[in-house]
């Protein structure tokens, strides 16, 4: 019998890549989606595209189209299914956006999460959990670390970050933004239902995750909606830090790739930093730089000297307890060719889309 796997999320960037991955590895999918993203972001931000493309692709997709804050919905829906994993990848995903829409931001990311984990507890609570955190979850403390300027980018001047911010990071006292706030409600609740019912749940804080199918919009998904500005000679505001901000990135592909690996061998309440690391971390004015390489373009791009409220100046993830609960993941797809794929998918994805 196939298992099968329940994925929140499932129209957006990540949902969709753990979809296509796992229906590769012969489970079963259902997608929980109901184009929220366009709801949160207007028409730019429209998944409708991305659901048509599971349904085509995958044998058997059974999509559901739920609200994940709908509670009665959302229990009966894990009752009936039952799934041997679940993937919780929905959310409000930017913090520019929750400060305007502090309800849904909250009911979406905070209460939508517990659905999903007291439904499991009912109806299936040793099938693992892995719920998408972010590394907004340490607010703006990392901008407490000594930096040093370089050319292009800021780096950590403190060798104690080397390696980037490990999980033992602080997350307290901080300024975290509404939606830092409602995903650290989110990440503690996940860690919880670990640590107090046994269960085998992790909180994945991501660093930036992206991909050829990210419907990148201004507020969320930069180096999708940088590449997306590119390409149709708009301009891309950068925000402050003279645009030497530091972010690190991972494909879609490996973040589905971790998930795998610990869906196969499950801890109780665990959290990881799951980003690029150094080595796939750039800052914006590189990240103009490798878009430029692949597209023949150069960047439009105007300067607004305020910084987004609580952005990270420098942030990679420290990947180290990753690889050591984890020895056989490790990064597969280099930034260049995460860019490179990024363009190709652009140009190709259906008008308006
Ligand atoms: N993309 C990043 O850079 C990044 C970084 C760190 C963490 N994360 C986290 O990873 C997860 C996935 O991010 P993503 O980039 O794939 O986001 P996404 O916006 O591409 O996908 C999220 C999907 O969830 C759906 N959704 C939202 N609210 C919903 C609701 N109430 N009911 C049903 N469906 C709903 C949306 O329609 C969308 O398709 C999120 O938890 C996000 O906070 C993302």
């Amino acid at each position: 019998m196939a298992k099968t796997i329940l994925v929140t999320g499932s129209s957006g960037l990540i949902g969709s890549e753990v979809c296509v991955s796992f229906a590769a590895q012969g489970y079963r999918v259902h997608g929980v989606d109901n184009n929220q993203r366009a709801v949160f972001f207007g028409p730019q931000g429209d998944t409708r595209w991305n659901q048509r493309r599971l349904a085509e692709q995958i044998r058997g997709f059974v999509h559901h189209e739920l609200d994940i804050r709908d509670r009665a919905g959302v229990l009966a829906l894990v009752k009936e299914v039952r799934p041997d994993v679940i993937a919780h990848t929905a959310a409000q995903p930017s913090h520019d956006r929750a400060a305007a829409i502090p309800f849904d931001d909250f009911d979406t990311n905070a209460v939508g999460t517990l659905n999903f984990l007291e439904a499991a507890r009912q109806a299936c609570p040793e099938s693992p959990f892995v719920h998408m955190s972010t590394n907004k979850v340490y607010g703006d403390a990392p901008n407490g670390i000594a930096l040093t300027e370089l050319a292009t980018r800021w780096d950590y001047a403190d060798p104690a970050y080397a390696h980037g911010i490990p999980e033992s990071f602080t997350i307290d006292q901080s300024k975290h933004s509404l939606f830092g706030a409602s995903k650290v409600a989110a990440d503690i609740i996940v860690q919880e239902y670990g640590r107090y019912f046994g269960m085998p749940t992790c909180a994945l804080r991501g660093g930036c995750l992206t991909g050829p199918n990210h419907s990148g919009v201004e507020l969320h998904g930069f180096l999708s909606y940088l590449v997306k500005c590119n390409l149709e000679g708009r301009e891309y505001r950068v925000f402050g830090y003279k645009g030497k901000q530091v972010r690190d990135n991972i494909h879609s592909h490996d973040v589905a790739r971790f998930m795998a690996a610990f869906i196969a061998a499950p801890r109780a309440g665990e959290v990881y930093n799951l980003g690029g690391g150094k080595a796939n971390s750039c800052s914006i004015l590189e990240a103009f730089a490798l878009a430029e390489k692949f597209t023949g373009k150069r960047q439009v791009h105007t300067y607004v000297d305020q910084n987004r409220i609580g952005d990270h100046i420098c942030y990679y993830s420290d990947l180290r307890k990753m690889r050591a609960h984890y020895p056989a993941w490790d990064i597969t797809i280099s930034l260049e060719e995460t860019i490179r794929q990024i363009v190709e998918a652009w140009k190709a994805r259906p008008k308006g889309a």
